[in-house]
């Protein structure tokens, strides 16, 4: 084809060099957005594949259907070993965008396993629904909300028990600054309180849930987590009508007190004697409905720590920490409370929370630090028992 006229530049990411359009890097009004802050999505992307293909005995075949500059898929080429990567569909409805793709096949040449479509998701997706070859990953990273996406996606990826991978930015909707719009795209009530984050990446997967419950199959979560202006779940497709039906089971509700932080999960079918907090008396809030199982099993968030060290990345050291946190939360229950509320009812001051997790565990009670808060403590224990170890010190 034919390039456009107009400024183009080399830039790199990781250990891969690309050409990206003059403005690329302008946050608002770029011909093809080009995210920087973004490397640790794609870090951690790289890394799940890694371990993926160690699972599997064929090269991996990824769908990157909204690839933006095409950097995601150049960097899994470029970066992780050859043997792993059988093949790249990319795609993006941005003329632009296609053409920086071309243009980086031609010129910087990453061979035959890349291939570029101009073409709405939903249709590049679609299209491998009655195709007989089979996808192993498919990548939805879009601006907003990946809802539209999600269905088709399952639908291909049902096929061989393949993963899906998501991005969120609609944080404004799924941390309810706009829950009317969190009711009418994701069926959920999200909350603005200290439960945000936790809440929205849970009403995520709950969508995620659905969506493969309808088609028959269930969802395993690799990771999930919350970064900055993002949430990004990856999750593996399996093939179990009874698994999927167990784990609809446990969708579910977050009853919490916006004065105290007491809070309390209830499946769905289960009835609520009261909405009332039992601590102080206020009403409580509710948001759901929304997974309540795992966020992520801890046996694959340390598999992935072993193939970070194994690795170089340019967020290698924050993603370590955030893997760390992981493992060390991942034992306990779904939501946290809320220290400074806790200590303002007890009126204590100057307890930090790393004396409060010690004394909890002396008592053996599960207790952790969160990753969705500094200020956020796990544990297994009753908001009483965690009063009376706090009134110890
Ligand atoms: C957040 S950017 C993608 C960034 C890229 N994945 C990366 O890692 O840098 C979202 C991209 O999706 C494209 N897009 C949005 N809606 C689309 C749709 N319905 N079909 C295809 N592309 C779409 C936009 O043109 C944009 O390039
Ligand atoms: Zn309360």
């Amino acid at each position: 084809m034919k390039f456009s006229e107009g400024e183009w530049k080399k830039t790199k990411e990781g250990e891969t060099e690309f050409i990206i359009f003059k403005d690329a890097e302008r946050i608002y009004d770029s011909s093809v957005f080009y995210n920087p802050e973004m490397t640790i999505n794609r870090d951690l992307t790289l890394l799940v594949l890694k371990m993926i293909s160690k699972q599997k005995t064929e090269p991996l075949t990824i769908l990157d259907p909204l690839a933006g500059t095409g950097v995601r898929s150049y960097r899994i080429l470029k970066e992780l070993p050859s043997n792993i990567i059988g093949k790249i569909y990319t795609g993006d409805r941005n003329p632009i965008a296609v053409e920086t793709i071309q243009r980086n096949i031609e010129e910087i040449g990453f061979d035959d396993k890349l291939e570029v479509k101009h073409s709405d998701a939903s249709i590049t997706i679609s299209e491998f629904i009655k195709k007989q070859e089979t996808i192993d990953v498919i990548d939805i990273d879009p601006f907003g909300s990946p809802i539209q996406f999600i269905d088709s996606a399952i639908q291909v990826l049902q096929k061989n028990e393949g993963y899906l991978f998501v991005t969120a930015t609609d944080l404004q909707v799924l941390c309810g600054k706009y829950a009317n719009a969190c009711l009418r795209i994701y069926n959920s009530i999200p909350t603005r309180n200290f439960l945000c984050h936790e809440v929205a990446l849970r009403i995520l997967l709950y969508n995620l849930l659905i969506s493969a419950g309808r088609t028959g199959v269930a969802i395993d979560p690799v990771i999930s987590y919350h970064h900055e202006h993002f949430l990004r779940v990856k999750v593996k497709i399996i093939k179990s009508k009874e698994k999927a039906n167990l784990q609809h089971q446990n969708i579910g509700f977050v009853y919490f007190c916006t004065e105290c932080s007491y809070f309390k999960s209830a499946k769905i079918s289960e009835i609520m004697e009261s909405t009332d907090c039992p601590v102080c008396k206020m009403r409580l809030e509710k948001a759901g409905p929304l997974w309540l199982e795992q966020l992520y099993y801890r046996e694959y968030i340390e598999e992935l720590r072993t193939v970070l060290q194994e690795s170089d990345m340019p967020s290698k050291n924050e993603i370590e920490k955030k893997l760390t946190r992981m493992i060390e939360e991942a034992e306990s229950p779904p939501f946290f409370y809320f220290l400074p509320y806790v200590l303002r009812r007890l009126k204590k001051v100057g307890i930090g929370i790393q004396m409060i997790i010690d004394s909890l565990r002396e008592k053996g009670y599960i207790a952790s630090r969160t990753s969705f808060d500094p200020q956020g403590l796990k544990t297994n224990a009753s908001y009483q028992d965690l009063s009376d170890v706090i009134a110890l010190h």
